[in-house]
């Protein structure tokens, strides 16, 4: 289960080295990087070493999130705009750039994902993930 994944809205593609830039940038985003127990990456060598062991873990299965081009985009996006997947740990794990939150695109994509995980695993029966304290979600 490793092939890009269409939603109306978003690509799921799985994450690769060349993501380190678009990933580091979004971490380091304190609103971000406060959700995460290990905080922001110290620099993009961090990020690659990460990037790397999500390559690398057969727990792991993390994906970018892309916007897709919609009818006012003349070009496909290039544009990372955060996270969806399971960390080195089978956890889920997921990140969105702050100036887009509340659009919806995190629920998008973890249907997507969701749906693709327990197809390519039909034992599977729960996901689970950990937050940090201080994060509503813990609750
Ligand atoms: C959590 C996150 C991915 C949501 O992204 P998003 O694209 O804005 O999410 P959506 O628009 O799909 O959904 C937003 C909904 O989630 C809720 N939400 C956001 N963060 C939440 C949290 N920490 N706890 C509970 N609910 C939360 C919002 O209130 C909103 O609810 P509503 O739909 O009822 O209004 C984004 O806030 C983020 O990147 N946060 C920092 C990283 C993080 O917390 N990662 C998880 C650590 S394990």
């Amino acid at each position: 289960m490793t092939s890009d994944i269409c939603t109306k809205r978003l690509l799921l593609r799985p994450i690769a080295l060349d993501d380190v830039a678009s990933l580091h940038k979004i971490r380091s985003i304190p609103d971000v990087a406060t959700q995460f127990s290990t905080g922001a990456w110290a620099d993009e060598a961090a990020a690659e070493e990460w990037i790397r062991t999500m390559i690398d873990q057969p727990a792991s299965l993390m994906y970018t999130i892309r916007l897709l081009p919609t009818s006012s985009t003349t070009n496909p996006p290039a544009q990372i705009i955060g996270l969806m997947g399971l960390n080195r740990w089978g956890m889920l794990h997921y990140m969105i750039d702050p100036t887009l939150w509340n659009n919806g695109y995190a629920t998008e994509a973890l249907h997507a994902f969701k749906a693709a995980l327990f197809d390519a695993q039909p034992e599977r029966t729960v996901i689970e993930t950990i937050v940090a304290g201080g994060n509503c979600g813990k609750d």
